[in-house]
């Protein structure tokens, strides 16, 4: 079986090149859904409702386990996928999402215990980061900003030009402005990865910025460790399969966006 990895459209890329980088010996199964992206300013119905006709496609396409790389997903989705649905979908199965790894981290990286969130509209008003942060340390103290044009700029193919400079810049002074002691800026969006050397370039010296891939993949490999029971179960091919529910060929020519060097042959599927 495979290991599924969801996201809205191409940005989940960058946490399935970091979690095939740890683990490259699993099969992979992209889902894209790319048709109705971007998911970050729709209701909490829509996406729950988006995000679990993908992961049951995904899941009918023997996906053991499946990863919403997603923040939006997992923000507004994962726990009522996770209660609701999966027992019905298949209870030998798992959902898990993004938020939760990359939070876990925070505790040891802040001194100053005064944590930032960069991300969309629908993560920041879930609530989400917060609350998995007040679980994990009830000291810390969040400030979540959303960044709405910050997505567009990378879908666009915008992310290196000047323009791009003027909103980044912009929002990080914004939140460093709302708390000037944060130490920790967390990147919650699948997107922003790709806007980090200019982030890097206006957050103040001595703040650390957290891209989350790393984490997500970190924490999957913590997980299989954990549960000898599901990663038995997962094929050792190192393959890679891509699906989309837009057109085959544009996610094939924006993937090199998101994966420099990987050739993306994608294949489209209604859901
Ligand atoms: N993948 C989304 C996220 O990580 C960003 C793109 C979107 O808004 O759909 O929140």
């Amino acid at each position: 079986m495979k290991i599924g990895i969801f996201d809205s459209g191409y940005g989940g890329l960058t946490i399935l090149k970091e979690i095939r980088k740890l683990l490259p010996q699993y099969d992979y199964l992209y889902l894209g859904d790319n048709a109705r992206a971007p998911y970050g300013s729709h209701s909490y119905e829509v996406i729950y409702r988006y995000t679990l006709e993908s992961v049951e496609a995904l899941l009918q396409r023997d996906c053991a386990l499946v990863i919403l790389a997603c923040n939006t997903a997992s923000a507004k989705a994962l726990r009522t996928i996770q209660q609701n649905d999966l027992p019905r979908l298949g209870a030998d199965r798992r959902v898990l999402g993004v938020i939760r790894p990359t939070v876990e981290c925070v505790p040891t990286l802040t001194r100053t215990h005064h944590v930032g969130l960069l991300a969309t509209p629908g993560t920041v008003n879930s609530g989400s980061y917060a609350m998995e942060l007040h679980n994990i340390d009830p000291s810390l103290q969040l400030t979540a900003l959303a960044c709405p044009m910050w997505v567009p700029l990378v879908e666009y193919g915008e992310h290196n030009s000047a323009g791009a400079d003027y909103f980044i810049r912009k929002r990080i002074l914004q939140l460093m402005s709302v708390d000037p002691q944060i130490d920790t800026i967390i990147l919650g969006c699948t997107h922003y990865p790709l806007l980090l050397p200019k982030i890097r370039r206006y957050v103040p010296d001595g703040v650390r910025v957290l891209s989350q891939g790393t984490y997500v993949a970190r924490s999957l490999e913590d997980y299989l460790l954990r549960h000898p029971e599901m990663q038995v179960r997962l094929g050792t091919g190192a393959s890679c399969r891509f699906l989309t529910t837009e057109s085959a060929e544009k996610f094939s020519r924006a993937a090199s966006v998101f994966m420099p060097g990987t050739y993306v042959e994608a294949e489209q599927i209604d859901l």
